[in-house]
């Protein structure tokens, strides 16, 4: 049984929502096991730092419904440096933290992944982005809450739209993923969604478009995964064929990363962090906590981290023959 008395957690890259429901359940869960906590400020770069503090129940206390992330976040450049690591180890061990809690995406669990084999460390990672693009784990902490506020957004530019009889096209976040385009596309009723997944065919895309306008639509609404020149490029070249498009792009940017966490993100941030203990205690290292139909597993960070979690695309059908 190796030694498990103190643990760190990090909240690391893109902030999520729901990431600070996810800190109030890793931390509850530690000290109800006879576990301390230390909170760790602006992710691996708070390690390098030293700026670090003790938790105690009432530190989290009034967060579960908070956007953003009371721990801080950043992209650290310097741990990954075989530099930085050192300096972050020494101060694992000065701060006597036997094992960390990560939470965060790709860039987190890439780093995680290479401190753990430098030097030992247990570290287990619960996935919070709202890019939903991490294997083994049907969703991500903050991706549902991301959804939603595309879709009221949508919901939104579909009056100004419908007023002008203009064609919109919206830029939804998700770096190399189209998870957040596409569901977004279907639930506010686009007519199409472009994303990294799949090639876009622009004479298709064309000719959707005009025939939605033809026929009863006066406006029209295409959501397109930001990346490969993203919206504006896209409106550029439509524009630049069908110059009689009364064509607008709207890129969501941050906003997508804020607000109060839904339902189901705190529900499963909740249930993510308790399981993210049961794994420390259970000796479990490198993985991430994953919620697989409704059941939590534990998915090594090399499988998490692959580029090639797989995106439904029978919902591509379902936007086409919607959209008639
Ligand atoms: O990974 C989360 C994410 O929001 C991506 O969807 C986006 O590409 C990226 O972060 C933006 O990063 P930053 O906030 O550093 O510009």
């Amino acid at each position: 049984m190796y030694k498990l008395n103190c643990i760190g957690i990090l909240t690391s890259g893109g902030d999520a929502p729901g990431m600070n429901a996810a800190i109030r359940s890793v931390t509850r869960a530690a000290i109800f096991n006879h576990i301390r906590v230390k909170a760790i400020y602006r992710g691996y770069k708070g390690l390098i730092t030293g700026e670090i503090k003790e938790f105690h129940t009432e530190d989290v206390s009034n967060i579960i419904q908070r956007g953003g992330t009371i721990l801080k976040t950043a992209r650290c450049q310097e741990f990954t440096t075989p530099e930085g690591r050192k300096i972050a180890y020494e101060t694992m061990v000065r701060e006597e933290i036997d094992a960390l809690v990560v939470i965060g995406g790709d860039g987190t669990f890439t780093g995680a992944r290479i401190f753990a084999q430098e030097y030992n460390v247990p570290i287990v990672g619960l996935p919070g982005t709202i890019d939903n693009d991490l294997c083994g784990t049907d969703s991500t902490i903050g991706y549902d809450t991301a959804l939603n506020t595309i879709v009221e957004a949508v919901d939104k530019i579909r009056d100004t739209a419908n007023s002008h009889e203009r064609l919109f096209f919206v830029e939804v976040m998700g770096r190399d993923a189209g998870f957040l385009a596409l569901n977004s596309a279907l639930a506010s009723g686009a007519e199409a969604a472009i994303i990294p997944e799949e090639q876009t065919n622009e004479e298709q895309l064309e000719e959707l478009i005009k025939n939605g306008f033809r026929k009863s639509k006066n406006s029209s609404i295409v959501i397109v995964a930001e990346g490969g020149g993203g919206a504006t490029a896209l409106a550029e070249r439509m524009k630049r064929d069908y110059p009689t498009f009364d064509a607008r792009v709207t890129i969501l940017g941050h906003l997508q990363r804020g607000g109060t966490p839904t339902a189901y993100d705190r529900i499963i941030a909740s249930r993510m962090g308790v399981a993210a203990i049961d794994a420390l205690l259970d000796e479990q290292r490198s993985v991430m906590v994953g919620l697989v139909h409704d059941e939590l597993v534990l998915v090594p960070f090399t499988k998490a981290i692959k580029d090639d979690k797989p995106i439904n695309k029978s919902k591509i059908g379902v936007l086409q023959i919607l959209s008639i």
